[in-house]
């Protein structure tokens, strides 16, 4: 039998680490489009390439999201059964920063391949996925976030993800695009990058613990994110698109933690014990032990605006995608606790 052929925008990053493995299990052919770095920026998948069993399933090909003319003949070239698009200027702070160039990649990125797949008239021939996120809801007051819920980004990152994700629906209404909106809410792993904030914090806990960093600087301890494992994420962009017809679908755990509460997890499987003192810009983490200050806020690491609260309601991914969550928060830190240990 033919194997399918993925193609994967982003497959350098987080989850186009993830879904290649995922991908490639289940007898896939991934071809994946990574951009030109001045070094080399395939750590994360640098253990596929090595794998006899995966290499030859497995190609890599130069692209770039701001350049159509490489989306259309990759497109055209490796003709894939399912387009993945997970590559985005994907933090948010920074998008402050390069708010031109985060609405060029992000949105403008998007139209381009759903405008490569209607001009190659393979409307027919290709699914397509939409890396969409939670900070779509930015700032709705809503206790939970479904399918349902109104937009309201605070963010150049998350109105660039919204225009991503109406063109993405318009595509589907306008030309019958397979096409479907993964709106996902933040999801880590040991190989998150190193400035999201759990993959900071667990890497500048064990750094102080074995004597490598004094201390660990932090923005907004307040602000609540519905945190899953990002194994468990891809394998639901996968299952969205062998529905019979494409749909958008809100993907997180219904729990919620404070980026505290997360810290007091961490802390305590790598074996702190810290006690929080001070308030505002002013509040700290004690080593309990030594009497040492682990952890203090830095106003650059405060956004312009916050996004203090994400919860998700997967009830619809659950009942027609049969899909929930299986790795828990304090399993996650763990995974993370060891690979770090592991890196040092
Ligand atoms: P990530 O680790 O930051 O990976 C982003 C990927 O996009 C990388 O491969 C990056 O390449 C690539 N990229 C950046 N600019 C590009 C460009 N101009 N052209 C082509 N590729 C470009 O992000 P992630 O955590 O894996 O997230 C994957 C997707 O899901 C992103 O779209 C993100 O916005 C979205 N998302 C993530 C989460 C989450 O919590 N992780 C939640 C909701 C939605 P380099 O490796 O060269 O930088
Ligand atoms: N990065 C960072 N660094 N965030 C901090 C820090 C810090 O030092 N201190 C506090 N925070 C707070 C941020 O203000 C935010 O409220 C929260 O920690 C999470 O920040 P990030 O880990 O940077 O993630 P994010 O929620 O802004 O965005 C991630 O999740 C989105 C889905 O909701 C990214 O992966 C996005 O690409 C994704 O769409």
């Amino acid at each position: 039998m033919k194997k399918k052929i993925a193609l994967i925008f982003g497959v350098t990053g987080q989850d186009g680490a993830y879904l290649s493995k995922f991908l490639l299990n289940k007898n896939y052919k991934v071809y994946g489009i990574k951009r030109r770095s001045s070094i080399i920026n395939t750590q994360r998948i640098d253990d596929i390439y090595k794998d006899i069993n995966y290499k030859s399933n497995f190609l890599l090909f130069y692209g770039d999201l701001t350049d159509s003319s490489s989306i259309l003949n990759l497109i055209k070239k490796t003709k894939p059964d399912e387009i993945y698009n997970l590559g985005a200027q994907s933090h948010v702070q920074v998008s402050f920063e390069v708010p031109e160039y985060s609405a060029e990649v992000n949105g403008l990125g998007t139209l381009r391949i759903l405008e490569a797949i209607r001009s190659l008239n393979y409307q027919k021939k290709v699914k397509f996925y939409q890396a969409g996120t939670s900070e779509m809801f930015g700032r709705t007051k809503e206790k939970f976030h479904n399918e349902k819920t109104p937009f309201y980004p605070a963010s150049p990152y998350g109105v660039s993800k919204c225009f991503a994700h109406w063109i993405t629906v318009n595509y589907r209404e306008a030309y019958d695009i397979y096409a479907c909106n993964g709106i996902l809410f933040n999801h880590e792993s040991p190989i998150r990058g190193e400035t999201f904030v759990t993959k900071k914090i667990i890497q500048g806990l064990i750094r102080i613990k074995d004597g490598y960093q004094k201390k660990l600087f932090l923005g907004n301890l307040y602000a609540k994110r519905d945190w899953g494992h990002a194994r468990d994420y891809v394998e639901v962009m996968w299952k969205m698109l062998q529905q019979k017809k494409p749909d958008d679908y809100v993907i997180g755990t219904g729990k919620t933690f404070t980026i505290k509460e997360f810290v007091n997890k961490a802390a305590k499987q790598i074996g702190f014990k810290i006690k929080w003192v001070g308030k505002g810009i002013g509040e700290k983490a004690i080593n309990v032990e030594n009497k040492k200050i682990i952890i203090e806020c830095r106003k650059r690491y405060f956004r312009p605006v916050e996004v203090d609260y994400l919860k998700c309601n997967a009830q619809k991914a659950k009942k027609l995608l049969k899909w929930s969550p299986k790795i828990s928060l304090d399993n996650l830190i763990n995974e993370m606790i060891e690979y770090e240990l592991q890196h040092l």
